[in-house]
């Protein structure tokens, strides 16, 4: 088989970029590893940066978003019980939308099938070769069969964990890492959210995040052990946590019940340069991972997939390369802005448990100061609604 652009990885970044890729002409396959069950059934990220809704606009799979969206106009922010809001909306005139990553997928996998583009599932052994090289192509086992792709380019859409950044030799890769010394436990439930605005809060037992997907779904996250175990935390153990870290007022309106899903996410700043070698080019958690706080994570895959779009179409339409020869420092500019953003945050909203007192007596500094200070406010609304691509 031959084909002009190889995607492996059937994320939002290589669906998005699969999709976007296809209305331009430019032919395309998307390789996944895992089946289209798995994909759809991962409970991920919820906030939405204008930029990628233009993008889901742009790819064709606007409709729904537009209709079953909320859009955020501001959050807010409790330290030590005490809440002030940050109005995105009076501060910059901007604002976010709450569309969770799933159906972000769901829209996406459904225009896929509707233009009848190809997407193989449960792709196994996935191996990048000759990249370097002016014919590409990559190998993978299907149904207990080798198969082989020739193709003009590969796009690594596949996530912190896949084959496309390993498959960059070492001595060329840069790596920047922080591990952060908790987790993130996460659970689903069927009860109204309790406020419609999120709450990221600071609390003197750690940090915990009021979010939601609709009016009878809620999500909410509290800052765990890296040791803890979900099955160490009963639903009852997570609504005790959770109201215990909310300023009085809103823990009592709290409406608690069955979690339908429940697991426990490490934090990690990550970023991996340079995001092309070849013909190949990374994109999304493939080359950059964010801590949560903050919502960057599929936001900064999606202006990857912008910036790789772009180049890619401009490559075959107009038969210039300065986009794809560009796109790694491009996307890079913008991603370190992000790991930035979502460091700050996560250093702003968690207990550390090698914090000293001059650590706490800092951080409260700062809180105060983004509380009284519009200007500060103003820094948080611009990056939380999106930089400019
Ligand atoms: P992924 O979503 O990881 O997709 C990669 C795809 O590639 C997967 O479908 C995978 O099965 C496939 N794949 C992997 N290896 C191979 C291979 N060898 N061959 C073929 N296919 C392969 N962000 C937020 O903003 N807010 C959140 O609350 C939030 N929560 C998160 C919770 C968890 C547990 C995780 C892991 C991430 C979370 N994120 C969150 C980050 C956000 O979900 C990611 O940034 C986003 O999913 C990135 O999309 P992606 O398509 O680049 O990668
Ligand atoms: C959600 C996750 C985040 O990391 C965040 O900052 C805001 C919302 C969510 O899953 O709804």
């Amino acid at each position: 088989m031959r084909k002009q652009v190889v995607i492996i990885g059937g994320g939002p970044s290589g669906m998005l970029l699969g999709q976007l890729l296809h209305l331009a002409g430019i032919d395309t396959v998307v390789l996944e590893r895992r089946n289209k069950a798995h994909v759809l059934s991962r409970i991920r990220a919820g906030i939405l940066e204008q930029g990628m809704v233009e993008l889901m606009h742009k790819a064709g799979v606007g409709a729904r978003l537009e209709q079953e969206s909320y859009l955020h106009n501001g959050t807010l922010i409790s330290h030590n019980h005490e809440m002030f809001g940050i109005d995105f909306q009076q501060l910059i005139g901007k604002s976010v939308v709450l569309y969770g990553q799933t159906e972000v997928t769901r829209d996406l996998y459904a225009a896929r099938e509707k233009v009848g583009g190809d997407v193989l599932f449960d792709v196994e052994d996935a191996e990048i070769h000759d990249a370097e090289r002016d014919h590409p192509y990559v190998t993978f086992r299907r149904n207990g069969r080798t198969e082989r792709i020739d193709c003009d380019f590969i796009a690594g859409c596949d996530g912190f964990h896949g084959v496309s950044r390993r498959s960059i030799p070492a001595s060329v890769r840069r790596e920047y890492e922080k591990v952060y010394p908790f987790g993130w436990l996460g659970i689903l439930s069927e009860t109204p959210p309790v406020n419609d605005e999120l709450i990221y809060a600071n609390s003197p037992d750690g940090f915990a995040l009021c979010s939601m997907r609709n009016a009878n779904l809620s999500r909410y996250y509290v800052q765990c052990s890296l040791g803890d175990d979900v099955g160490d935390w009963t639903d009852t153990r997570f609504w005790d946590t959770l109201r215990h870290r909310l300023p009085p007022e809103v823990g009592e309106a709290l409406v608690t019940g069955p979690s339908i899903e429940k697991s426990i996410a490490p934090l990690r700043s990550f970023v991996s340069e340079p995001m092309r070698w070849g013909r190949l080019f990374l994109c999304g958690d493939a080359a950059h991972i964010v801590p949560p706080t903050g919502a960057k994570g599929l936001n900064t895959a999606a202006s990857d997939v912008h910036y790789l779009y772009t180049g890619l179409t401009q490559f075959y339409q107009d038969k210039d390369s300065d986009g794809i020869d560009r796109y790694s420092e491009k996307a890079l500019a913008r991603v370190w802005k992000a790991e930035r953003f979502s460091w700050w945050m996560t250093s702003l909203l968690h207990r550390f448990p090698d914090q000293s007192p001059f650590d706490l007596r800092m951080q409260g500094a700062e809180m105060a100061f983004l509380r009284d200070n519009e200007d500060a406010q103003r820094v948080l609304a611009t990056n939380y609604v999106g930089l400019p691509y």
